[in-house]
C-alpha cells in the first residue's frame, strides 16, 4: 500500500473504479485504435478507456525524435503509435508482466510497426543508464483508486517522484518527459508540482475540459 495518506475516494472515482472492474471481467478482447490492432489481455490497462491515453497519443504525434521510451506501456498502444509516427527506436517497459506479454503480442499483431524493445521493469530498474532517450512518455496512473490495473505499491505522488528523479539519468541533454494528470484524480498526485519542486521546467502541452473533470498532458525538461 501507498504509505502516504491519500484523500477519500470521491463518487466519480468510485464510478471509474467500478467501470474498470467491468472492463477487467470482459478481458481479453480485441480492439482497433487509429488502425492499430490491439488484444487487451486480462489485467492490462484498457487504452480505449484512458482519458489521458487519448491526449497522450495526440501529443506524441507532434514530436519528431529518434529514441523514445514508453514507460508503463500497458497494451503497447503508445509505443506502437510512436512507431506508426516514424520514431526509429522505441522502447516499452512495464512492471506488470501481463502488460509486457500483451505488448509483445500486439507488436506481432502489427508486424509493420516492429521492432520495439520490450522490458519487464519497475520503472528503470532493468534499463541500462547508457541508453539515453530524446523523449520518455509516462502515461502514469493518475489516481489512487485501488482498481484492477493498479500494480505499483507506491502509485501516486511517491511513484511520480521516484520516476522524475530516475528519468534524468536516461534523458539526452535536450531530452523531454511527457506525463499526464486528470483532476478526476487527487491534486497530491499531480506530477506538475513534483516536477517543479525537482527543478524541471513545465509546459502544458494539451488540456481537455470534460463534463466533470479536466485532463492535461505536461512536458517536463
Ligand atoms: C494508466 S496505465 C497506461 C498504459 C498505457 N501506456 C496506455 O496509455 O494505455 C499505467 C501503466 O503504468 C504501469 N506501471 C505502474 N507502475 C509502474 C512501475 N513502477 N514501473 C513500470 N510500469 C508501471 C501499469 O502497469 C500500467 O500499465
Amino acid at each position: 500500500m501507498n504509505s502516504e495518506k491519500q484523500p477519500e475516494i470521491s463518487p466519480v472515482q468510485k464510478e471509474r473504479t467500478a467501470r474498470m472492474y467491468e472492463v477487467y471481467q470482459r478481458q481479453p478482447y480485441l480492439i482497433e485504435l487509429d488502425g492499430i490492432k490491439l488484444n487487451v489481455a486480462r489485467g492490462v490497462f484498457p487504452p480505449e478507456q484512458g482519458y489521458t491515453t487519448k491526449l497522450m497519443a495526440k501529443v506524441i504525434k507532434t514530436y519528431s525524435v529518434n529514441t523514445v521510451l514508453d514507460m508503463g506501456c500497458g497494451s503497447g498502444y503508445l509505443a506502437l503509435t510512436l512507431r506508426k509516427n516514424g520514431v526509429p527506436n522505441v522502447w516499452a517497459a512495464d512492471l506488470n508482466q501481463a502488460a509486457v506479454e500483451c505488448t509483445k503480442e500486439n507488436i506481432k499483431n502489427n508486424p509493420d510497426l516492429a521492432p520495439i524493445e520490450v522490458v519487464h521493469s519497475n520503472l528503470f530498474s532493468q534499463i541500462s543508464p547508457e541508453i539515453k532517450f530524446d523523449l520518455i512518455v509516462f502515461n502514469q496512473p493518475f489516481y489512487y483508486g485501488n482498481g484492477p490495473f493498479n500494480v505499483s505499491p507506491d502509485e501516486g505522488r511517491p511513484l511520480n517522484e521516484r520516476f522524475l528523479k530516475e528519468a534524468r539519468n536516461y534523458l539526452k541533454s535536450d531530452g523531454k518527459i511527457l506525463m499526464n494528470y486528470s483532476d478526476l484524480g487527487d491534486e497530491i498526485n499531480n506530477p506538475k508540482g513534483t516536477a517543479e519542486l525537482l527543478g524541471y521546467q513545465v509546459k502544458v502541452k494539451l488540456m481537455e475540459q470534460g463534463e466533470s473533470f479536466s485532463n492535461e498532458v505536461y512536458e517536463f525538461s
